[in-house]
This record gives structure tokens, sequence and C-alpha cells, in this order.
């Protein structure tokens, strides 16, 4: 592989990359920035068709290209549907982001059943079906990038989340098992942990929370779907070449932070 010059790493010209959950949150600024940084963005989403146009659009504004595609993640067809989207109409896979989950609060006490089931096939099936269709195109391409949204929580668990924090320490046990078996076909597989990240409302949702994370946090502050959308670049491009299997925590300090 030729090694681009350090002012090319993060140039993704001719590359496609599907972010899912990408109408919103965290996801839009993924897709934004692979956008800005020159990708061809299938910008995915499930209800949220506003959001997933808006974030096109910003894209095009931009001077990038990108398209909305609806799927349902937990089914498997819409999944592999939405991988044949980006080669039909793209020309190719280079990039997968697997970024769609939920994180309702449930205590163990009060939770049902269909709670539980519905967090894991949320937030792992997804990540699993994901990297199934796309390692499967991008074998048969000579290789590529995937990456998958986990949580600090998957280390330090959050209250009243056991589902939600079993299923994210999940998806860094499967990355690095997916990034062990896909390491010979040229996939790389890596995840990322964010931690608490800002969106509107959420200071006056949650202003204990906030200022809690605020003391905590080395670097003083909550994240932007920007700085995770940024070491999602990273983890994509050629700086990483010789980067797999790892879980990249992006929290601002907060895992760093002191325990007793
Ligand atoms: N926000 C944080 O502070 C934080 C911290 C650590 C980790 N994370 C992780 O980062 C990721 C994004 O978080 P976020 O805060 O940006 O979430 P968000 O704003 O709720 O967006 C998540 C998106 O995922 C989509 N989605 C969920 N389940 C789906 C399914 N079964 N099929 C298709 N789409 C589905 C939703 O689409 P619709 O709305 O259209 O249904 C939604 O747009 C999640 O994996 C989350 O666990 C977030």
């Amino acid at each position: 592989m030729e090694i681009p010059k350090p002012k090319d790493l993060l140039d993704f010209k001719g590359k496609t990359v599907v972010v899912t959950g990408a109408s919103q949150g965290i996801g839009a600024g993924i897709a934004r920035r692979f956008g800005e940084a020159g990708a061809q963005v299938i910008v995915h989403y499930r209800s949220g068709l506003d959001g997933a146009k808006s974030v096109v659009e910003k894209i095009r504004k931009s001077g990038g290209q990108a398209l909305a595609v609806a799927a349902e993640l937990t089914e498997q067809s819409e999944v592999e549907a939405l991988v044949n989207n980006a080669s039909e109409h793209f020309g190719g896979l280079d990039v997968m982001v697997n970024n769609a989950g939920i994180f309702p609060n449930a205590r163990l006490l009060d939770m049902t059943r269909d709670e539980w089931r519905a967090m894991i096939e949320a937030n792992m099936d997804t990540a699993f079906l994901g990297t199934q269709a796309a390692a499967r195109y991008m074998k048969a391409a000579g290789g590529g990038a995937i990456i998958n949204l986990a949580s600090i929580s998957a280390m330090n668990p959050a209250s009243d989340h056991s589902h939600y924090n079993s299923s994210k320490a999940g998806v860094v046990m499967f990355t690095q098992s997916a990034a062990q078996e896909l390491g010979p076909s040229g996939i790389r597989v890596n995840c990322i942990s964010p931690g608490l990240i800002g969106r509107p409302g959420l200071e006056d949702a949650w202003p204990e929370g906030v200022a809690r994370w605020q003391q905590s946090a080395a670097l003083g502050k909550v994240g932007s779907p920007e700085d995770i959308g940024d070491a999602c670049l990273f983890l994509a491009s050629p700086a990483a070449r010789w980067i797999t299997g790892v879980n990249l925590v992006v929290d601002g300090g907060v895992l760093s932070s002191m325990i007793y």
C-alpha cells in the first residue's frame, strides 16, 4: 500500500462511506465530517427522513456527494440492501460506520425480557449484521474499514443501564473478534467509545448530569458529534493502517479520572 503524505491522510475523495443512524446526533456529525473530507456518503436513517435530508444537503453544500437511504437495521435483508445501495450509487464501499443504537433507561428489577432483548437487538445485532454485510462486500473488493460505536459504559457501567452497558461491552468484544477474523482479508475493524455527547436541550433536561460530567472530565466539557466524527476519520484513514481491534475512548478524559 502506498503511504499518502501526512497532509493527504484525511482526504476521502473517491471513497464511499455508509454511516448508520445518521439523521441526527453523533451519526449526523460523523456523516458531515466524512462529507467535508470528500467522501461519498450514504446517510442512513430509519424514521428521521427530514434529518437525513438536511445532512445530505449540508454535505452537498460543502462540495461532497451524499444520499439518504432508509433501513430497519435489525432486519438482515435491509442491512444488505443498504450496503448494496453504496455500491450501486457510488461504485463501492470503503468504510462502514455502525453507529445506530438505543439507550432507554430501565432498573434491573423492573426490566422485562422484551426490554432486555430490544436493547441487545438494537445495539449488538445491528453491529453484527452491519459488519457482516459490509465485510462480505469488502472481502470481495480487497479490503476496507469498519467502525462500531460502543460507549464508555462498556467499561464503567452507567446506572439503570445494565442492558445498555452489557450490549456495548458486547460490541467491544465483537469488534476485537471481527478484527481477528477479517484482518487477513484486508479489513480493519475498530470501535469508538464516546463519553457524554452534547445534543440540543441536554443541559436543560439533565443539568446535574452535565455539571457532574464537566467536573469529572479532564478537558472540562461534554463532547460534540464532530469530536466522534474526527475519531472516525482517523480510524478509517491510512493514518490508522496498522490499527485494528482497538477500542478508542473519546471522552475528554472521564475514564482517566480518579475513582477514589
Ligand atoms: N449520545 C451519547 O452521549 C453517547 C455516548 C456513548 C455512546 N453513544 C452511542 O453512539 C451512538 C449514537 O448515539 P446518539 O446519541 O447520536 O443517538 P440518537 O441521537 O438516538 O441516534 C441514533 C440513531 O439510531 C437509529 N436507530 C436506532 N435503532 C435503529 C434500528 N433498529 N434500525 C435503524 N436505525 C436505528 C435511530 O433512527 P430513528 O430515530 O430514525 O429511528 C437514530 O437516528 C449509539 O450507538 C449510542 O449508544 C452515544
